[in-house]
């Protein structure tokens, strides 16, 4: 079978790897490889704390793909030979002040209805825990099952994984759908060239909805959520695992790496295609992880970047077959991407090769948002 990928974010390159893996002729169509919200994002690993109530299924997906996470991540190292970054030290939530820790109360008990393993603890444990928290931080949760990854490692290690198993990249804008006989028959590129296939899965993010040439009933309904983040280095330890806070209200999260980088996080912004990075969104960052982490003014600034999430219009992926025959849609990760790779390469692999969608997948075929358009 022939399958064309719009978009080398992780969703399409692991999609690809798989597809390939089973012996699919892949070829997977980007300007630029991984340099969307790919590069931009941090990484963590932690399918509770994006949630919000009502999103069961979301966090079943997210359950799903954190367990396949090792068996995924040891492949995909031992295929390619390059680490990721992956981490599995789990991810301590703390809170400001008491209304902070009211809600993390809640975020507790919530898990805990869902028979989710947290342990609560309270200020001087988060301190044992992490010793650069401010003197003042209320307490907060550990999710020891939860961890992280380094994107910028990941993507690259998918390419290569996805070019072993003989993935043609093409470096160029796909610029429309090629539909014929009522069915996807490829893709037409900015230079008027063609990747026929007889599948076509459209991966491109937020961009996934531009794309000419898509049937009515056909568009996914996703738009660009901005992030702006800051990653900052340090030669001491300062963090020992990727730690999330509630500040006043307002959500900031920081993940460490091996190397010393400490990724800062995000912001989460609804401003079109816009990718400047600003100082108010930077001041917002460094202000509340100040608040839990004073000792942060000391470290080394090194790089600050803007990504654009893929939202949908209820949080979750759009994922699987369309109205047209031959088209797959995977896109709409929204904050969940990185987290929700390993799972969605292998629905999307299903879907584009079997034709059927796994169990885990239903919940989150394209249908779901048509029928209730
Ligand atoms: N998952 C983190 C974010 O979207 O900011």
């Amino acid at each position: 079978m022939d399958i064309a990928i719009i978009g080398a974010g992780v969703v399409g390159l692991a999609t690809a790897w798989r597809t390939a893996a089973r012996g699919a002729a892949v070829t997977l169509v980007d300007p630029a490889p991984a340099s969307g919200a790919s590069a931009v994002a941090a990484g963590m690993l932690t399918p509770v704390s994006e949630l919000t109530y009502g999103e069961e299924p979301l966090l079943r997906l997210g359950l799903a793909s954190r367990d396949r996470y090792g068996a995924f991540v040891a492949e995909l190292e031992e295929l390619t030979g390059l680490g990721t970054g992956y981490r599995t030290d789990g991810i301590i939530e703390v809170a400001f002040d008491s209304d902070d820790l009211r809600h993390l109360d809640d975020l507790r008990r919530f898990q805990e209805s869902l028979g989710i393993p947290t342990e609560a603890l309270n200020g001087r444990e988060c301190r044992r825990l992490e010793p650069m928290l401010a003197p003042g931080v209320r307490g907060g949760l550990l999710a020891p099952e939860d961890g992280s990854i380094d994107p910028r490692r990941l993507a690259p290690a998918l390419l290569a994984a996805a070019e072993k198993h003989g993935v043609r990249l093409v470096r160029r804008k796909a610029a429309a759908l090629i539909v014929e006989n009522d069915a996807a028959a490829g893709v037409r590129l900015d230079d008027g060239s063609e990747v026929r296939a007889d599948k076509v899965l459209l991966a491109a993010g937020p961009w996934s909805g531009d794309l000419e040439g898509l049937p009515p009933g056909t568009v996914p309904p996703v738009r660009p959520v901005k992030g702006q983040v800051i990653r900052l280095r340090t030669r001491v330890p300062f963090l020992r695992r990727a730690t999330r806070g509630l500040v006043k209200g307002s959500s900031v999260y920081l993940v460490p790496r091996a190397d010393g980088e400490i990724v800062l996080g995000a912001t989460q912004e609804e401003m079109g295609f816009d990718t400047r990075v600003t100082a108010g969104g930077l001041w917002e960052l460094l202000r509340d992880a100040r608040e839990l982490l004073p000792g942060l003014t000391e470290l080394e600034f090194a790089e600050v970047s803007a990504g654009l999430r893929p939202g949908s219009p209820d949080n979750a992926p759009v994922m699987g077959p369309t109205a047209l025959p031959g088209l797959v849609l995977g896109t709409g990760h929204f904050r969940n991407g990185i987290l929700l790779t390993p799972v969605s390469g292998d629905i999307l692999a299903e879907v584009l090769l079997d034709g059927t969608v796994p169990e885990v997948g239903r919940p989150f075929t394209p249908d779901r948002l048509t029928e209730t358009a």
